[in-house]
């Protein structure tokens, strides 16, 4: 049965003091949707963060890690050092990584081993970019870097993997996908994964939106039967907003 999910990415946001502050009005928000909840906070602010919400439903999870265990990787954080903090899930190939820090299919793949290998949970973002969706090659895109990083694993490994589609032209642009556009594509995705895997691993994959996702457009989005779930930037700093997001299913 697959899950549903919202997550907050903070990307590099809030320092300690407003983490705090953001975390203790979350920790007095009701949760009434089935949908699990998570926010990842910049890596300075991940241990504290675990430990205001460890007895809470709310899972804090990483923004990146490194495919070592350790080692000459300056500035880098790897997989046993986020587990040893109580950190579980990562999210793996956003776009402003693949764009800012090249991270390619190929680096992901290796990320996406690493982490399954610790048995860590892996949200694995992709999408395509506006010239990719306008010129009609965005399936091709998604395909691509679906193919690239994540088909070389069994069908057992999808057990910890959410999928994120993330249009770049959406993020943070205001510029939403429609909900036909997310359901075309997601549906398009468990096409792709019944096809390597079988229709009980693309059935039982959670399938995540992201992209400009707002309290006026979640439920709407959240509706449609591919949908399940959003990774959430800009609306997840406000926790009146991401609450609004979590029980808009
Ligand atoms: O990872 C989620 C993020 O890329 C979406 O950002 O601000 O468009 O919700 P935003």
């Amino acid at each position: 049965m697959r899950k549903k999910i919202v997550a907050g990415n903070w990307k590099m946001n809030n320092d300690l003091a407003q983490t705090e502050t953001l975390i203790t009005s979350l920790k007095k928000q009701t949760n009434t949707s089935n949908a699990e909840v998570m926010i990842a906070p910049t890596f300075t602010n991940l241990w504290q963060a675990y430990q205001t919400l460890k007895d809470n439903a709310i899972e804090v999870i990483a923004q990146n890690m490194h495919f070592a265990d350790n080692g000459a990787f300056t500035g880098e954080i790897s997989g046993g050092m986020l587990k040893s903090i109580g950190i579980n899930t990562v999210i793996l190939g956003h776009s402003e990584r693949r764009e800012y820090f090249n991270e390619t299919d190929e680096l992901l793949a290796k990320k996406v081993d690493t982490a399954l290998a610790k048995g860590m949970r892996v949200i694995f973002c992709f999408g395509e970019v506006l010239a990719d969706r306008k010129s009609g090659n965005h399936e091709n895109v998604v395909e691509s870097q679906i193919k690239n990083a994540l088909f070389h694993l069994d069908a057992a490994a999808f057990q910890n993997i959410v999928l994120a589609y993330e249009p770049v032209w959406a993020i943070g642009t205001g510029e939403t996908a429609s909900p036909e556009q997310a359901q075309d594509m997601h549906a398009f995705i468990r096409k792709t994964l019944d096809s390597k895997y079988g229709d009980i691993v693309a059935e039982d994959v959670s399938i995540l939106y992201g992209g400009s996702v707002k309290p006026a457009n979640a439920q709407e989005i959240f509706s449609k039967p591919d949908v399940d779930g959003g990774l959430i930037g800009g609306a997840a700093l406000n926790a009146d907003d991401f609450f609004a997001i979590v029980n808009a299913f």
